[in-house]
């Protein structure tokens, strides 16, 4: 069989290079006679992977000495209470954006915790724009300041950076991280869930100024304590081995498709040319204001509900797989992550034009 199309906004998929590597890799990684999901995390040759994979990554994100990078586990939900866990220190007070789904369940999970302020909603809109900085209610004596800039589901994307001034910036980048070039200089601290554009689920990646190390609440768990993983190289208990290994190749990959310059203008076009389509076309919509319309996560709707089912099926027999949008919107939606080539797009699009001719 051969490979499909797969839009799944998580997991989703993987370089074909890189999992051919893997496979290659499987039974004898290198001539040490074992795969590397057998290895000793102490071992040698899994620090170097590891090691490895985090000077590829500090590479291409280009994050400075000033940052520690964290390979943790527990997917980016349990950073949602590992941050204020850390992050509050001697204050009780975090601000908030809400623009979606996953801004709301960090917002939630905040709330054990801290007093949570939430700065800005875009939530009388439906989740279909995101409020101009000027109109945030911010607050100077908050720990820090919290925003998604890549809602998943509703498919949203900031278009800028908000200026938190000396309250460090935390961003939840699951779904946009190395998408594009970002100046990581400007957050306190950044995480993503590696399922989209990193590796394996489970996997979350944690950047953190290391100033912000050393402040967490005494109650922390060892396992969420920021400065207790970074002492130990992300390694206090048995990491997630395999999947930081796949994260290593995936970096690799990155580096030889020219990088987050090479690979934001190959985003930007893919993304332009599924919703020049959809604008193009009265049988699809999207509702999003275009202005913060995301890269990654694309969704849409057709002009009559009553046909999702056969436009599904018809698209898993072309090969175009996992368009179904979340079920808490409906629709459709097509994750475009780094490792969906253009040919990818264009099939989608060549597939909606034919089914809109024919049902529209
Ligand atoms: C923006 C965002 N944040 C958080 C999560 C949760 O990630 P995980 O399932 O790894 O906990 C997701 C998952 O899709 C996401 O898209």
């Amino acid at each position: 069989m051969s490979r499909a199309f797969n839009f799944c906004a998580g997991p989703a998929t993987l370089p074909e290079a890189v999992l051919k590597q893997a496979q290659s890799e499987m039974l004898d990684w290198r001539g040490t006679g074992m795969s590397v999901m057998e290895m000793s995390h102490r071992s040698d040759e899994f620090v170097n992977i590891a090691e490895t994979a985090e000077q590829d990554l500090r590479e291409l994100a280009g994050i400075s000495d000033d940052y520690a990078v964290l390979f943790m586990q527990g997917g980016a939900s349990s950073q949602f209470a590992t941050i204020p866990l850390n992050l509050l220190g001697d204050k009780t007070s975090a601000d908030y954006v809400n623009t979606g789904i996953w801004s709301k369940k960090a917002i939630a999970e905040a709330k054990r915790y801290a007093d949570v302020n939430v700065a800005a909603s875009s939530e009388d809109t439906g989740f279909t724009t995101i409020p101009e900085q000027s109109v945030w209610n911010t607050r100077a004596d908050a720990a820090y300041l919290h925003y998604t800039p890549n809602e998943t589901i509703g498919g949203l994307e900031y278009d800028f950076i908000p200026d938190s001034g000396d309250v460090p910036l935390v961003a939840d980048m699951s779904s946009t991280m190395l998408s594009r070039p970002v100046d990581v200089n400007k957050f306190g601290l950044i995480y993503a869930g590696a399922q989209k554009n990193i590796g394996p689920s489970g996997l979350v990646v944690v950047i953190i100024r290391k100033d912000l190390l050393g402040k967490a609440r005494q109650q922390t768990p060892t396992m969420m304590n920021y400065q207790v993983i970074a002492d130990n190289g992300s390694m206090y208990n048995t990491p997630a081995t395999y999947s930081w290994y796949l994260a290593g190749l995936v970096f690799k990959w990155l580096k030889e498709q020219g990088g987050v310059q090479a690979m934001g203008e190959i985003n930007a076009r893919k993304a332009r040319k599924l919703y020049d389509f959809i604008d193009g076309n009265d049988f699809y919509a999207n509702p999003i204001d275009p202005r913060f319309r995301s890269w990654m996560n694309v969704p849409f709707t057709l002009a009559d509900d009553a046909l999702n089912s056969e436009f599904l099926k018809g698209a898993d027999a072309r090969g175009l797989l996992n368009l179904k949008g979340h079920r808490s919107v409906g629709g459709m939606r097509a994750s475009i992550y780094n490792a969906m080539p253009e040919e990818g797009v264009d099939a989608l699009i060549d597939y909606m034009a034919e089914f809109a001719k024919e049902r529209g």
